[in-house]
């Protein structure tokens, strides 16, 4: 069964069509990234996917369910912006997806405590927000997505907040930890590099209304680091592709 499945999705805003025939599988423990210029609807393939929102036609299932509660229950969103809650300590912040499941607050600490020295944030604990790095900050907005312990991460441009050196960095430390935790990605990034080096496979989405215009492999699981990997040959023989096909005047970074 795949975990996510939609087929022919379209979507308006009252006049304002954003979707047009949207369809794409993704099998457990994929993960599928979907490039695109800005407004032509990436974020509104998410919010479908995630039961926030019911597209105006087409078919959306994840874990094999259709029901919006349903894809609710099986997806985890991290957003646009870390959306932080500036007066909790970063242990509680990424905690907050826990205490969000009833979870109580002892329990949801030691979750997180634990994540926190796996992902190397050991000693930041109590730290607030305005005192984390931007990477940090991302990092903990990712612990909170991956704590919930749901299937189906949702990915909202997770890196586009921060200047190219870290986002390189986040990168790098992003591609294994989804192959530890085998979660299902949806990744959403105007970032042609990001997607091609994180998924397995890449969605190229036109201007809106957004409509699928080219699938490729990605290069997720390439052997060596990620200098090496964005710099070989077929590396930038997709990013080209990709290039080629977003066409000029559109914000790639
Ligand atoms: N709730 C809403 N009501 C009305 N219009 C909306 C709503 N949400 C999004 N839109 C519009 O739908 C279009 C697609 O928005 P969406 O946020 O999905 O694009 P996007 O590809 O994620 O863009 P970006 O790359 O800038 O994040 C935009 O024109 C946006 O203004
Ligand atoms: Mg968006």
């Amino acid at each position: 069964m795949t975990a996510v499945t939609a087929r022919g999705l379209s979507h308006s805003f009252g006049s304002l069509e954003v979707l047009d025939g949207i369809g794409f599988e993704i099998g457990p423990g994929e993960v599928l990234a979907l490039a695109g210029p800005s407004g032509c609807g990436k974020s509104t393939v998410l919010e479908i996917t995630g039961g926030l929102l019911e597209p105006s036609g087409g078919s959306i299932e994840v874990s094999g369910r259709s029901a919006g509660s349903e894809r609710l229950a099986s997806c985890a969103w991290m957003p646009q912006r870390d959306c932080l809650l500036p007066w909790y300590s970063a242990l509680d912040n990424a905690g907050l997806s826990l205490r969000n499941q009833m979870r109580s607050r002892s329990e949801s600490r030691a979750i997180a405590t634990e994540s926190f020295e796996h992902f190397g944030l050991s000693g930041f604990e109590q730290a607030r927000p305005s005192e984390l790095s931007g990477g940090m900050r991302q990092r903990v907005a990712f612990i909170r997505t991956l704590v919930s312990g749901k299937p189906v991460l949702l990915l909202d441009e997770p890196f586009a907040a921060l200047d190219a050196i870290t986002r390189a960095e986040l990168q790098e430390w992003l591609a294994p930890v989804l192959a530890e935790t085998g979660a299902t990605v949806l990744l959403v990034t105007h970032d042609v590099e990001e997607a091609i080096y994180l998924a397995d496979r890449v969605l190229v989405l036109s201007p809106r209304p957004g409509r699928i215009t080219a699938g490729l492999d990605g290069a997720r699981g390439a052997a060596g680091d990620r200098t090496e990997v964005v710099s070989s040959r077929s590396f930038n023989q997709r990013r080209e592709e990709v290039l080629d096909l977003l066409g000029p005047g559109v914000d790639h970074t």
